[in-house]
């Protein structure tokens, strides 16, 4: 998968907002096997509901000193309260979907944080691929 991620996140600065600084939501980060792909300089929101996850993800972070974490939500992606609407340009989301409990939720968190120019931008990376 390194070369379809690393295509599929070459355009994330793309989605910087007015102050030139990306605000990046990832649900389900687990061991943060994402962050070498993300721009230098981008705000990381890092989600899961699983805490177990934190050691690896603190670690793949130290590997990974050209992001800066803003903060950890560990919660259910379906209810994600704690960040305000409309506060990241973007949301990452990889080999997830498969095991929430409800897409539809998820999906609704996912427009409801997002900045409403993000909306109309979609990656995907096809199952199988
Ligand atoms: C297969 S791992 C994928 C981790 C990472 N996204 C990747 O691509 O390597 C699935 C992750 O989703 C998390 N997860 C499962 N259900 C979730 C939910 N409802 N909300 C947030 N995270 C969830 C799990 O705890 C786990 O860290």
């Amino acid at each position: 998968m390194f070369s379809k991620k690393k295509e599929l996140f070459s355009n994330l600065k793309d989605f910087a907002g007015p102050s030139g600084e990306l605000t990046l939501l990832e649900i389900g980060a687990g061991t943060g096997a994402n962050f070498e792909f993300y721009p230098a300089g981008c705000r990381l929101i890092c989600n899961d509901s699983n805490d177990n996850f934190n050691k690896f993800l603190y670690k793949s972070l130290s590997q990974n000193p050209h992001l800066q974490l803003e903060r950890c939500v560990i919660a259910p992606a379906e209810d994600l309260q704690q960040i305000p609407n409309a506060s990241v340009d973007v949301v990452v989301c990889t080999l997830v979907l498969c095991s929430v409990k409800s897409i539809e939720r998820v999906l609704s968190e996912v427009c409801r944080v997002l900045r409403p120019k993000s909306k109309d931008l979609v990656g995907w990376i096809p199952p199988g691929s």
